[in-house]
């Protein structure tokens, strides 16, 4: 394993922790490289179980390195918090253990403001975002102005930028929004207070990582949220401010090509979305209260940062195959198999109609998927509790055949299928 990226192939939640969480006991480094405190990672070892925001998952095996690349949006007191969770938990986290890079962003109250107004006056078309200030803080980068990480090591100009930031802020909120400005001066000495507890962690990631790829290390880079959700690649509009894709992880680390080994798409045997936008095999009858479960369990359908119940529908294998494409996919791990025991029949979305036309694939990606009705082909479920079999041949042979078809549908081989929300609860193949 050399650098292997491993990235949602749907809207995000598709249960990537785990699957890091099973590569990551034999990596070097683990690495995330976009989003901010918007992903959700859950990650169950035993009775434990640790939601991560924005400390790679990997972080728990104690012989990996974890690094946050520069492509990522940091808030500090988030990052503090987790750290502390993780140390609680008698997870070491030290500068020997864990780097930030100097080029990633920080997000601030004044972000989240800013996202709230924003998400307010959008009305109907609101995006449905997590209010974290994900886009704001994007948006301040993408237009030069954004407030590096690496800024925290000289506080008298940390100072300066923060204040000049939130100024800056306010008066779109106060201005445009007509919303209540942010008070600078708390969250200047706020700031400052968290860059004294974070500079020994800030570092050249990439130059990091570049050395310990070329003395042979393996990184594993773990993408948050999925690719439908991608800014260039998503259903635009409704799409997260970052890179999700597997390309992403080379910008958002600061490494080229050279290294990239597997690239693995995970997705959920079904489908699911949180907040707005369109979803052309969401169903809403009584099978859909079967894949979204009734929110007793830490597995079922609920956002993991923000507890909204996610919309939920047939797995949309043209979808897939879109994202196997602008991933450069070249294996899938499918997560959540067992929640369709006792579904029959399952659905799969081969194609879509739209105006009398029939499309196998979207002539302009998922733009405008709205207009698109799902073309579905029926395969027959299966009986029974999976969650114990850890053997593709004593799998079901309607499992085994679901499985298959996903796999020709996308052309990708799937190497891993997870049957339970346990480390061990999965069936690998060579
Ligand atoms: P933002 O990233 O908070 O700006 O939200 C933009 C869109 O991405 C919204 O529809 C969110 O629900 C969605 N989103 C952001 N992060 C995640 C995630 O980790 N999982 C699933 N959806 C997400």
């Amino acid at each position: 394993m050399p650098l292997d990226i491993i990235v949602g192939a749907q809207w995000g939640d598709e249960g990537k922790g785990r699957v890091v969480d099973l590569l990551a006991q034999r990596a070097d480094f683990t690495a995330r490289f976009n989003g901010g405190d918007n992903a959700g990672h859950t990650v169950t070892v035993g009775k434990q179980t640790f939601k991560l925001h924005l400390i790679p998952s990997g972080s728990i095996h104690p012989q990996s390195v974890s690094v946050i690349g520069n492509g990522v949006v940091i808030h500090p007191a988030v990052l503090l918090q987790e750290m502390e969770v993780l140390r609680s938990a008698g997870i070491p986290v030290n500068p020997q253990r864990f780097r930030i890079s100097f080029a990633a962003n920080l997000i601030t109250p004044a972000h989240r403001a800013l996202d709230a107004a924003q998400e307010a006056a959008r009305g109907q078309d609101k995006i449905g975002t997590t209010l974290r200030g994900i886009g704001p803080a994007y948006t301040e980068k993408v237009s030069r102005a954004g407030l590096r990480v690496g800024l925290m090591l000289d506080p008298d100009l940390f100072r300066t930028n923060l204040q000049m930031h939130v100024e800056r802020i306010n008066r779109w909120l106060v201005d445009f929004y007509h919303a209540e400005p942010i008070d600078p001066k708390p969250v200047v000495q706020e700031y400052l207070g968290y860059a004294s507890q974070l500079k020994d962690y800030i570092a050249d990631v990439s130059g990091l990582l570049w050395d310990a790829l070329k003395r042979g290390k393996c990184v594993l880079a773990e993408g948050a949220q999925g690719t439908l959700l991608d800014l260039d690649h998503g259903t635009y509009p409704f799409v997260t401010s970052s890179s999700t894709v597997a390309p992403g992880a080379l910008t958002g680390l600061g490494l080229g090509f050279s290294f990239v080994g597997r690239v693995i798409g995970v997705t959920k045997a079904f489908q699911t979305r949180v907040g707005s936008g369109p979803f052309p095999t969401e169903i809403i009858d009584d099978f859909a209260i079967h894949l979204r479960g009734t929110g007793e369990n830490p597995w079922d359908e609920f956002g993991t940062t923000t507890g909204r119940p996610r919309r939920v529908g047939w797995l949309d294998s043209v979808l897939l195959r879109y994202a196997v494409r602008v991933n450069g996919l070249n294996e899938l791990a499918l997560t959540k198999l067992d929640i369709l025991s006792g579904l029959n029949p399952l659905r799969i979305c081969t194609g879509y109609r739209s105006g009398g036309q029939y499309f196998a694939e979207l002539p302009f990606g998922p733009d405008n998927l709205a207009q698109y009705d799902p073309v579905y082909e029926d395969l027959p479920g299966w009986e029974g509790d999976i969650r114990s079999i850890r053997r593709w041949e004593d799998l079901p042979a309607q499992a085994r055949a679901y499985v298959l078809r996903i796999e020709e549908l996308c052309g990708v081989p799937v190497r891993l299928v997870s049957v339970g929300p346990e480390r061990e609860q999965v069936v690998e193949f060579a």
